[in-house]
């Protein structure tokens, strides 16, 4: 295969910053990144896909969530352990309820890069560039913010290893521990309907564990109780960033992107010809890849073929992202061209990108109702195709903060400007993030009942 680690640099590059004011600087940091430890290693990303594998078979579910943007300001060892365990919970509805394995995937530990709609912003007769994430970037409406900073990568990737440190501290040593269920449970979440819920099933668990234990089976030598798999994932737009971190597997022989386990191509950034298809396709990672309204089923089996040219389960997860309106009509035409060519892909719901609206006062915001909404589409026209409705993609965080409009704590427009800390895009909390959760959790019982 004609690929190099950097042979996208000579392909069309959108959403990658060209105004850094020291190329060298910025070719420095990446040469000094290139030789810092891989940050995930290829035996897990070997496994991830192995368990997406299983996704596309119909047999495990994929439940993939966190930050829009994670940022140096909120980088807190609480924030992370808050996010960790409301994916804990979820992860816990959804196995109950759709009786299969759930593959947990963060969107935690490197997701900084933000492609942005429009390249500059205009405040109080002042245009400025845009805040492009804090690995490139500040927020701040200044000059010197705005400025890209090559120094901010090595500042991103100390704080993702530092991230991904505590989350396998976490998911190994001892807290997430299926018999620390109860523990799991957000402060916040008390007295809300969540909280009977959780702990009515959290009981639950708590009362098969014991029979088994009673049963003779030791819970800590048993590593599915004891442990938990869960896997990083960011979309990889800073191509200089991926490049320093793709390194050759001793083992295999091959490239890994040993930035996160997953990577995922975003939906501005998905031409077939384009810099960011090219560097994906030469990576063993498993690819994400978004779908929105202006993908064309040719352009899809396209990307498929550069991407996936070995029809490999496992490798590929198409991120639909419609929007509550558009996604009756458009998932069919892309479903069925899928499996028309036999193609082995996991489908998974983005319900975020496609609702984002303006609130007063300029908060951007989306509604509860309508990613429940885009959830059923998904759901829904998945079955009535014969296709696996197999993830979910969430922007979340464990925090209690009042981003998204709705849900149980009927969060107002009025309520947004309390708790509004995004870095960019509005994300559910812990409580909306859970109440979803439930839902798609009773979706599958029911399902169950009614096998495809
Ligand atoms: C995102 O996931 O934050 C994002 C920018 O999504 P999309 O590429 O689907 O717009
Ligand atoms: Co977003």
């Amino acid at each position: 295969m004609d690929w190099k680690p950097d042979s996208w640099r000579s392909k069309p590059a959108r959403h990658i910053p060209e105004d850094y004011p020291d190329p060298a600087a910025l070719a420095a940091a990446e040469d000094e990144l290139s030789g810092y430890p891989p940050l995930v290693f290829a035996g897990e990303v070997r496994t991830l896909r192995a368990s997406l594998a299983q996704v596309a078979r119909g047999e495990a579910f994929l439940l993939q969530g966190g930050d829009c943007a994670e940022s140096f300001k909120e980088f807190h060892p609480d924030n992370i352990r808050d996010t960790f365990r409301v994916l804990l919970q979820m992860a816990v509805a959804l196995t109950f309820g759709a009786a299969m394995p759930v593959v947990k995937v963060g969107r935690i530990a490197g997701q900084f890069a933000k492609p942005r709609s429009a390249p500059t912003e205009t405040n109080d007769n002042q245009t400025l560039p845009s805040y492009r994430g804090d690995n490139i970037n500040g927020m701040e409406f200044s000059a010197d913010a705005r400025m890209p900073d090559p120094q901010r990568l090595l500042k991103a990737y100390g704080q993702a290893a530092a991230t991904l440190n505590l989350i396998r501290a976490f998911a190994t040593g001892g807290y997430a521990d299926l018999r620390n269920v109860h523990n799991w449970n957000l402060e916040f979440v008390s007295g809300s309907r969540q909280e009977d819920r959780y702990s009515a099933l959290a009981d639950k668990i708590s009362e098969a564990i014991a029979f088994m234990e009673a049963c003779g089976v030791d819970g800590s030598e048993v590593r599915a109780i004891r442990e938990v798999d869960f896997y990083t994932s960011h979309e990889a737009l800073l191509l200089g960033f991926e490049t320093a971190m793709t390194r050759i597997d001793s083992t295999t022989g091959r490239w890994y992107d040993t930035s996160a386990h997953l990577i995922w191509i975003g939906d501005r950034t998905r031409q077939p010809d384009g810099a960011h298809v090219e560097f994906c396709r030469g990576v063993e990672n498993p690819i994400g890849l978004k779908c929105g309204p202006t993908l064309a089923p040719d352009e899809l089996i396209a990307l498929l073929d550069a991407l996936n040219p070995k029809n490999d389960p496992g490798r590929i997860v198409l991120i639909t992202r419609f929007g509550a309106e558009k996604a009756e009509e458009g998932l069919p035409p892309l479903i069925r061209r899928v499996r028309a060519e036999g193609r082995n892909v996991v489908w998974s719901c983005d319900p975020m990108h496609g609702n984002t609206i303006k609130a007063a006062g300029g908060f951007k915001t989306r509604r509860f109702d309508a990613i429940l909404a885009e959830v059923r589409a998904f759901t829904d026209t998945c079955r009535a195709e014969g296709a696996f409705p197999g993830g979910v993609h969430f922007e979340m965080t464990g925090q209690n903060v009042t981003e998204c409009l709705g849900g149980s704590q009927e969060i107002s427009e009025a309520d947004l400007s309390s708790r509004y800390h995004t870095h960019c895009d509005p994300r559910l909390n812990a409580n909306q993030a859970l109440e979803l959760a439930f839902i798609l959790a009773d979706r599958f019982k029911d399902y169950r009942k009614t096998s495809i």
